[in-house]
Parts: structure tokens; C-alpha cells; sequence
């Protein structure tokens, strides 16, 4: 028998989508009358929400749940230890049988915490990696105070099946919420402090409701609503990227001029064993597009290098569609081999020196475009949301509607939108000055 526990700790790794599905847990557990503890080694019960994207994310987790142990087995305590996320999905009992861990919770079950964690105060594990057809969502207790900028899952899961994604079989097929229970839940989350929502889902631009209608519908439903200043979305599929939603960008003055639009490689061979369904020129075009009715927009991605036979030239043509592009940011990750999906059985595994280099030279063409794409920016003058206090007295960070990180001197508190121009550029950041000073 274990006792109830009375405080909890949430971390989650990974996506923003994990940063939702944990922020939410932790709204489950408060209501539950449970207290949160920013304190790991101090939470009753600790739930660890993972990612099983890349690398050695399960060795994390099984060496992440030994120092919880440890610290606590000093402490003579003996917290519950529930493990959430792609993770669970994927590993399941295995968890249970190799660390004992308490609780093993998948993406679409988390609904169910309370129940699970209740069950294994009996002593044994309790397990649910179901994937219900009815969603978790409507088990969800109400948004309660949120930050300025709040996070909104409206689709989830991926039926593209890229040859070195887990995605499809952690996260499972493509659903999309109601149109309904998202905007309310948008209106839930304005009237808890949010001025602005970034819409959420694996391929968020897949997103269509029975009616057939596509993500610019909810875009314009959502820019109706009073008090919401800003809305964002990722990320996207190039495949799914409709004349309507590349319209919604020169329409609806609250969708910010970011898009997210992963590319991965350069090279039509790679992109094809990466079942990417779309090609260079696709790519390229589609690009095009949305700069002809957003000129200003600010582009980000994300790449893999060293996919299984990627060859010198096939890396080149990355670098050269970079060049084409000019992201203002992205990421880029080196291949890491995911047991079960079918590039983990290509032949033409690529030596880890050859990766490290090319993911150096990589990240040094995406640096170098950043730095410039902020450069450029400096003489605008933008809103800036208001998201925390800086490091210097007066100081305030935020973001600017092209996503950058933006310092200003300011006596305006989180949540306010700030009129500024932008007068200095650093890899990382900009530094806006106050263009009206408001009354103390
Ligand atoms: N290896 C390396 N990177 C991967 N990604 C997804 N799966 C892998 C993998 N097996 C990257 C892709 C994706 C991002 C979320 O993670 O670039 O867009
Ligand atoms: Fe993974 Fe491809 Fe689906 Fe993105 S689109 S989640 S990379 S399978």
C-alpha cells in the first residue's frame, strides 16, 4: 500500500504538444485537490510526460526515474512515479517491468491519471495505453489561469508515416477535434489570461471537421474573439497546406507571420525514402506562395541529416534549398534509427563523424540566416508580447509577430502588447525600444 499522494510534479520533454498535454495533467491532478510543487524531489507523485522522438529518449527516462529514487531513498521518501507520454505508448509494461514505476499513461488515456494513480496505491502498477475512440478531452477539467500566450491542441496524431517517424504509432491516426468544443475551449483560455493561442497538432493544418471545413475556418472563428490579439499554429505539412489557409495569412490580422513548415532534406531521392510525399520543387513553389501573400513572413523547419544513403550531393541539396529559403529559424536534428519504423531497416547507415559534420555545417547555414533574418528586422517597428521579466531592472521579454525573442525596457506587465521598434539584432534575439511611454 502506498499513501495518497497530496503534491505532484509534472515534466515534460519534447513538443509543444507534450507542454500541453502536461500542462493539462497538472489542471487533472489540481483538481483532484492535489497541490503542484515546482520541485521534483519534493512531489509526492512525479510524472514524467516523455518523448520518444530521437536518440536515446528511453534511456532518459529510465536514468531520469534512478535519480528520482536516489534522492528520494536519501530523503527517506518513496514518491509515486507515473511515466506519460510517446514513451508509455510505446514501451508500456516494459516500464513496469524494468524500473516499477507506478503508473504507465499513453497520449490518448492521460484523462484517466486520476483513476491510475488511485489504483496503484494498492501496490501494483496500473497500466492504460488504450486508445479510446471516444477522446480524452471532454474528461478534462475547465483551463484555469493560463500565460499570455497558451497552447491549444486541436488535432492529433499522423497518418503520413514518413519512414523514420514513431509518431503514427505513439501518437496513433489523425484526429481532429470539433470545431465547437476548440473554440470554447479558445474562449476558456482568453477568459483565463491568454491574448494569444497557438493551435496545436502533429500535422495542425491536416485539421478538418465532418463539415469539411479546414484550419482557416477555425483561424477566422478564433479571430472573432474579444481579447484574443494574436494566433499561431504548428506544425504543418506541406502536403496539407490549403489556398485557403495560405489565404487566412493576408486576411486575418491576428495570424501572426510565422509558418513552421518542415522540409527535413533537399534532395527528391531522400525525400522520397523519407515518404515525404512532397519534393524540392513542391516545396520551393509552396514557398512561393505564401510569401506572394505574406512577404513578410517569418519561415522556420526542421531537417534531418544522415538519413539512411544520404549521400555528399544528396547533403548539398539541403544546404542549397537553405540558401534558397532563408529560414528566419528552424531545427535540425541528426538521423537517430526508431525501433519499429521502416528506415531503422534501410541499408547505408551513415557514419556518426560524417553526421556530426554535416550537422554542423547545417546549423552554421541555419545560424547564419537567423543572424540575418533578425538583422533585418532591426528599424521595424512591431507589437511585442509581453511574456516575463528580463534579467535587468525594467527589463521585459517577449515576442514579436515573426517569433522572435524581443528585450525592452518597459513598466508593462505580462500579457500587455507593446508598440516598439526594433533597434538592435543578436543571433538570438532583438531589442526593441517602447515607442509610447504608458503612465506608471
Ligand atoms: N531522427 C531524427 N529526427 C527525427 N525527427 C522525427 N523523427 C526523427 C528521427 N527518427 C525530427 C523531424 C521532425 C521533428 C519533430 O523531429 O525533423 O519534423
Ligand atoms: Fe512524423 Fe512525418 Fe507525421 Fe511529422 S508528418 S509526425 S515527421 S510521420
Amino acid at each position: 500500500m502506498k499513501t495518497d499522494p497530496k503534491t505532484f510534479h509534472v515534466k515534460s520533454f519534447g513538443c509543444q504538444m507534450n507542454v500541453y498535454d502536461g500542462d493539462r495533467m497538472a489542471e487533472l491532478m489540481a483538481a483532484q485537490g492535489l497541490t503542484a510543487t515546482d520541485d521534483v524531489n519534493a512531489a509526492d507523485l512525479v510524472v514524467l510526460n516523455t518523448c520518444h522522438i530521437r536518440e536515446k529518449a528511453t534511456e532518459k527516462v529510465y536514468s531520469d526515474i534512478g535519480r528520482i529514487r536516489k534522492h528520494a531513498k536519501a530523503d527517506g521518501r518513496s514518491p509515486m512515479i507515473a511515466v506519460a507520454g510517446c514513451v508509455a505508448q510505446a514501451e508500456g509494461e516494459e516500464i513496469v517491468r524494468r524500473a516499477k514505476v507506478d503508473v504507465v499513461v499513453g497520449p490518448q488515456a492521460y484523462h484517466n491519471l486520476p483513476q491510475l494513480v488511485r489504483r496503484a496505491t494498492d501496490g501494483s502498477a496500473a497500466i492504460d495505453t488504450d486508445m479510446p475512440a471516444e477522446s480524452k478531452f471532454g474528461a478534462l477539467p475547465a483551463r484555469r489561469r493560463v500565460a499570455p500566450g497558451a497552447f491549444l491542441t486541436v488535432q492529433e496524431g499522423c497518418d503520413k508515416f514518413c519512414t523514420y517517424c514513431v509518431v503514427p504509432y505513439t501518437r496513433g491516426a489523425e484526429v481532429s477535434r470539433p470545431f465547437a468544443a476548440i473554440v470554447d475551449e479558445a474562449r476558456a483560455l482568453v477568459d483565463a489570461g491568454a491574448r494569444e493561442i497557438t493551435l496545436l497538432g502533429q500535422n495542425v493544418n491536416g485539421w478538418r471537421d465532418a463539415q469539411g471545413r479546414g484550419l482557416e475556418a477555425l483561424i477566422h472563428a478564433l479571430d472573432r474573439i474579444e481579447g484574443l490579439a494574436r494566433i499561431r499554429y504548428t506544425t504543418s505539412h506541406p502536403n496539407d497546406m490549403t489556398e485557403g489557409l495560405i489565404d487566412a495569412h493576408a486576411q486575418v490580422e491576428k495570424l501572426m507571420p510565422f509558418l513552421h513548415l518542415p522540409v527535413q532534406a533537399g534532395s527528391n531521392r531522400v525525400l522520397k525514402a523519407m515518404n515525404r510525399s512532397h519534393d524540392r520543387d513542391s516545396y520551393l513553389q509552396l514557398i512561393d506562395r505564401i510569401r506572394a501573400v505574406r512577404p513578410d513572413i517569418a519561415l522556420s523547419g526542421d531537417f534531418i541529416v544522415g538519413f539512411p544513403g544520404e549521400t555528399e550531393a544528396e547533403f548539398e541539396e539541403t544546404l542549397g534549398l537553405v540558401d534558397a529559403v532563408g529560414y528566419a529559424q528552424a531545427f535540425s536534428f541528426k538521423y537517430s534509427a526508431r525501433p519499429g519504423t521502416p528506415a531503422a531497416g534501410m541499408a547505408g547507415e551513415i557514419a556518426p563523424e560524417v553526421m556530426d559534420e554535416r550537422l554542423q555545417r547545417l546549423q552554421a547555414a541555419l545560424n547564419r540566416d537567423q543572424a540575418a533574418f533578425n538583422a533585418a528586422t532591426a528599424g521595424r517597428r512591431c507589437t511585442v508580447l509581453i511574456e516575463r521579466r528580463g534579467k535587468l531592472a525594467g527589463q521585459m521579454l517577449g515576442k514579436s509577430p515573426w517569433l522572435q525573442s524581443v528585450h525592452v525596457m518597459t513598466d508593462a506587465p505580462i500579457g500587455s502588447l507593446v508598440d516598439v521598434e526594433i533597434v538592435s539584432a543578436g543571433p538570438n534575439s532583438v531589442a526593441g525600444v517602447e515607442l509610447v511611454q504608458r503612465a506608471a
